[in-house]
């Protein structure tokens, strides 16, 4: 007996993840321009920052990303992990053949040992501590994380049986027949290797991990299920993110309001909730959380909203904003009106002629999006 358990807790420490992080996000244009997905900040954190608390959380710290191009800003920013507490490493995907191509390029790096496939692009509520702590014990060939959506032709869903285990998946099928979606978690065995190497391309020429599961069925394999609880945003698409902002930044523990004269200046009034970085200064400002805000960043003349995030060396003068992200070293000034739900990458700027004509002029890149 307690052979066994050393195993299976041996086997979990040998457990390795790997995330998706490879595909070109061109529903988040502008921004992916320049900055991969992953790299997008949701309350001050990256995209991929979520993904790494959920496999810590559940003791996976050696997780390999698959990315477009190894020397790329993926790799560049987030190293070997060693920052982070955590082991990295990056496999190459050149040619986006889909999440089963993905995968099967993972094999050097997970060797003979179950693994955690995630879905560099999806961020949860839930810690899924279950999912992973019974998969070993549990004798399934996989285990998927299955979440409630109202759109299912949008996603890989699932039909279950009275056991929980899945019966069928398929990939956005047009007559769903259940909305439980495949949400982006999945545990494998390495006998997921073999299925996808079965599979043929879908109509979107695409290798399905969907496709490779559904093999593990036919061949008498059991693949067991996940309910999340809670929010689940697959963070595709600008509206996404900034609701995926919305929900991180609603769960910001109590924090009473700041009262330090040295940072929230003059007529200034800081609410609850508001977290402040370093050498950042509120001035003249009314600043309602739940908010984030980076380092040597300034708010001057100002109101700042409930689920704004501002990130490091932002400048906000005589504006109004709120429920927005805005990234490092942006600059608004002086902006009539409120701006709101809005995303605005590094080093934008936002502001009103000095002079006249008191024009509108834009300097936007491809798929930029001004509404006035
Ligand atoms: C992919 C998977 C799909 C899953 C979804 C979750 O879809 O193919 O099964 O439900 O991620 O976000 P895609 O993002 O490629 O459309």
């Amino acid at each position: 007996m307690l052979v066994v358990f050393r195993y299976l807790l041996e086997a979990y420490a040998n457990m390795k993840a790997v995330i998706l992080a490879a595909g070109k996000a061109t529903r988040l244009r502008p921004v992916t321009l320049t900055m991969p997905k992953a790299l997008v900040p949701v309350a001050n954190k990256t995209l991929i920052g979520y993904a790494f608390d959920v496999l810590t959380r559940a003791g996976l710290n050696e997780i390999g990303i698959v990315v477009n191009d190894l020397d790329s800003p993926i790799p560049q920013t987030l190293g070997d992990g060693s920052g982070l507490g955590i082991k990295l490493e990056y496999i190459l995907q050149e040619e986006q053949l889909g999440l089963a191509h993905a995968v099967s390029l993972c094999r050097p790096f997970v060797g003979n040992d179950p693994f955690c496939v995630f879905l560099g692009d999806n961020i949860f509520q839930d810690k899924m501590e279950p999912l992973f702590r019974d998969f070993l014990s549990s004798g399934a060939e996989s285990a998927i994380a299955l979440g409630e959506v109202t759109d299912p032709t949008r996603f890989g869903i699932a039909e279950l049986r009275a056991d929980g285990s899945i019966e069928r998946v398929v990939e956005k099928p047009k007559e769903p027949k259940s909305n439980l979606a495949i949400a982006g978690v999945y545990l494998f065995k390495p006998s997921i290797f073999d299925a996808i190497s079965r599979i043929k391309p879908s109509w979107r020429n695409e290798l399905e991990i969907t496709d490779a599961i559904q093999t593990l069925v036919n061949d008498g394999g059991r693949v067991n299920s996940y309910t999340l609880k809670g929010w689940w945003i697959d963070a595709g698409k600008p509206d996404a993110i900034i609701l995926a902002n919305q929900l991180v930044l609603e769960e910001l523990p109590y924090t009473p309001a700041l009262d330090d004269t040295s940072r929230v200046i003059g007529k200034s009034e800081v609410s609850h909730r508001v977290i402040l970085g370093q050498n950042s200064q509120i001035i003249d400002s009314v600043v309602r959380g739940p908010v984030i805000i980076g380092d040597n960043t300034v708010v001057q003349n100002s109101y700042i909203g409930p689920y704004t995030s501002l990130g490091d060396n932002v400048r906000v003068e005589g504006s109004e904003i709120e429920a927005s992200i805005v990234m490092k070293n942006c600059v608004i000034r002086n902006i009539p009106g409120r701006i709101d739900s809005s995303l605005l990458a590094d080093g934008a700027q936002v502001t009103v002629a000095q002079r006249m004509p008191t024009t509108h002029r834009f300097i936007l890149a491809e798929n930029s999006y001004v509404q006035l």
